[in-house]
Parts: structure tokens; sequence; C-alpha cells
């Protein structure tokens, strides 16, 4: 039985995410509106991410994070409709305090639980935020890099990473040269200041493989070229801007291979590595010359965060589905042409 304030649609979205790194609690509105998220990542001195402490970390800040979205937001519990919640992919401690957290609050103020497919919420929350209507979407994060077009009701995997995602390739990298995670971000400072040095920089003697197999993508061999061109006495800033060049290239020639197949004229960055300008501004070159829009949303939507998991939730709810308590399990494998796509 749905209740009767989601069913009209009187109510707030509460959404959680917590597949890996980051424990993050966002609102959307009634209507559908999104509301920043309150959040917290996981940042190890050293190492990656391990799943058991993330999940500890989650489970620590969790109150914290909920009370202080509701004070800013001005909201009573009972203003909560829904409670949607990161069914998967993604590690499964992590994914457990999430839907354990969803499961107590949807029971404790008896309203709907809704589980969603945490690939599909950055798709949804970029074209909310964007105003896109059918692109091609190129995920960037750190787990998953995938080339993604929806056909038939479903969010098709065109192309992705034949191995690791391309933001992990990059934290990795970071991590051997005592970069602490997120890597990423200081991969992209590091790679503006060789160009602000270099304002003539070139690839030469800088080169690195170029991974893209049809529509399929790898990042293992360019880590190691990398490794290899730091070994051989290279400035860490020049590896950087080289692996920045050619893993974003990779990534924008497939996806322009995706509007080229698939006839569609927009392009939609998501998912955390779409935070890095460089690749933005590729995005842009290359729809430019395609005469095809690109769409990137603000930053604070692109890394993992509780607003997307709402927004998806809210339409799922709006759209008749609801998750029952013993369906409520995590699917640490949940792919992303696995989530039917019933709203518009
Ligand atoms: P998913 O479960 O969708 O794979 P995720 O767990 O990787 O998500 P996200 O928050 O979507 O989490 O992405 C985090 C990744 O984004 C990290 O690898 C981080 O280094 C990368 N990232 C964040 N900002 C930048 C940036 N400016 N440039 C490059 N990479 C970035
Ligand atoms: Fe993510």
């Amino acid at each position: 039985m749905r209740t009767a304030k989601s069913i009209m649609g009187e109510g707030w979205v509460l959404g959680i995410e917590s597949t890996a790194h980051t424990f993050s609690f966002g609102l959307v509105g009634p209507d559908g509106t999104p509301r920043p998220s309150s959040s917290d990542t996981l940042r190890p001195d050293e190492g990656g991410i391990h799943p058991r402490e993330a999940a500890d970390h989650h489970v620590e800040q969790s109150t914290r994070l909920l009370s202080e979205l509701l004070v800013r937001e001005g909201l009573k519990s009972s203003d909560l409709s829904t409670i949607a919640y990161s069914q998967g992919p993604g590690m499964g401690p992590c994914l457990r305090t999430g839907a354990a957290a969803a499961r107590a609050i949807s029971s404790h103020l008896d309203v709907d639980l809704i589980g969603v497919n945490h690939c599909v919420a950055h798709i949804e929350i970029g074209r909310e935020q964007c105003g896109c209507d059918d692109p091609v979407l190129l995920y960037v994060s750190g787990g998953n890099t995938q080339v993604i077009a929806r056909l038939d009701g479903r969010y098709r995997v065109l192309g992705e990473t034949l191995d690791i995602g391309i933001g992990n390739m990059l934290d990795k990298f970071a991590r051997g040269q005592g970069i602490p995670f997120p890597g990423g971000p200081v991969v992209e400072k590091k790679a503006l200041e060789w160009l602000k040095k270099h304002p003539d920089a070139s690839l030469e003697g800088l080169e690195l493989p170029y991974a893209v197999h049809g529509m399929d993508l790898a990042f293992s061999g360019i880590l190691g070229a990398a490794n290899r061109l730091i070994r051989e006495g290279n400035p860490l800033e020049a590896v950087c801007w080289s692996l920045q060049e050619h893993a974003f290239a990779a990534s924008i020639e497939v996806a322009e291979r995706a509007l080229a197949h698939t006839g569609k004229s927009e392009v939609l960055l998501g998912g955390g590595v779409a935070c890095n300008q460089r690749l933005r501004d590729m995005c842009e070159i290359m729809c430019s010359e395609r005469e095809a829009k690109s769409h990137v949303p603000p930053r604070m939507y692109c890394i993992d965060n509780g607003t997307m998991i709402a927004r998806l939730g809210w339409l799922e709810i709006k759209h008749g589905r609801r998750t029952e308590l013993m369906e409520s399990g995590v699917d640490q494998e949940m792919r992303t042409d696995q989530t039917p796509v019933s709203w518009p």
C-alpha cells in the first residue's frame, strides 16, 4: 500500500546515497525540485577506500547530516512522504548502511520506501538540471565509465570501460604519487599548473596508449604507462596533463561515436569526473563541431549526492513503483540497463 501523502504528491522525498566513499542526504520538494545535499566523504590518509571503514564512517555521520539538512530546509520529519536510497551498484557494506537507514526512517514515519539505481540517478539529476531531453550520457565516475543512451524504456550501455573506471585510474595514479583520495581534482590542478608554465606544451615524449576499443574503453594500460613516464623522470605536472588529455579524448571519442550511431543531438556529462573543466571543455568542442549540444550539471550534482537519489525516487514513486520491505535488500552488481524507465 502506498501512503496517501505520496499518492497525492504532497510530501518531500528524502534521498540517501551510500554506495562508496560518500554518505549523503538530499531532498526534492513535492513537485520534484531538488535541494542541495548534506554530505560527508571519507578521505583516508593513505590507501584506497576500505568498504568496512567507509560503512563505519557513514553510520557515524548519518544523524548529524540528516538533522543539518532538515534544519537548513526548515522541515520536520513529518514533511517527508518518501524515503529513497541507493540500492546498487556499490560496495556491499556501504550500500547496507544506506538501506538500513532508509528502512528505519520509512518504518518509523510510516512513509513509502523506494530503492533506486545509483547510475540512473546520475542521469536523471543531470536531465533535470540541464533541461535536456534525450541525450547520449557520458557517465564518468570512480567506479564507472559508460556511454549510455535511452532506448525502448531502458538506459542502454553502448560502451564502457573494460577494466577500471576513469576516476579510479586518476585516483590510483595520484595515490602512487602520495596524493590522497580523491586524486582526480589534484591531477586537474597539476595539469593546469603545467599549462600555466608551458602555454605551448606538446605531448611529444609524453605519449600514452589511446585505449578505445570500438565503443569500449580501457584505462589500466594508460595508468601503467603514466607511471612509467614518472619513473623515466618526467615532471608530475606534465604527466598529469598528458593523462587527462589522453583519457578524456578517448572518452569523448566514444561519446561522439555514440552520437553518430544513435542520431541524437545532445551529450550529458555525469559522475564525479564530470567536475573536471578540461573534460567539460573537450565535450563542448566536440559537440559544437557536430552541431550538437553539450550539457554539464552543476558540480555538486556530478559527485555522489543524496539529491539525485531523491529525484529518481520521486520519479519512480510518481510512476507507481515502490519498494516493499521484503524486497529492500541491496544489489552490489546492479546494472544501468536493469532499471525500467517508465517516466518521460
Ligand atoms: P560511482 O558509484 O558512480 O562510480 P563514485 O563512487 O566514483 O561513483 P563520484 O562522486 O561519482 O563517486 O566520483 C568520484 C570520482 O570523481 C573520484 O574518482 C574523483 O577523483 C573524481 N573526480 C572528482 N572531481 C574531479 C575532477 N575535478 N577531475 C577529475 N576527477 C574528479
Ligand atoms: Fe556515483
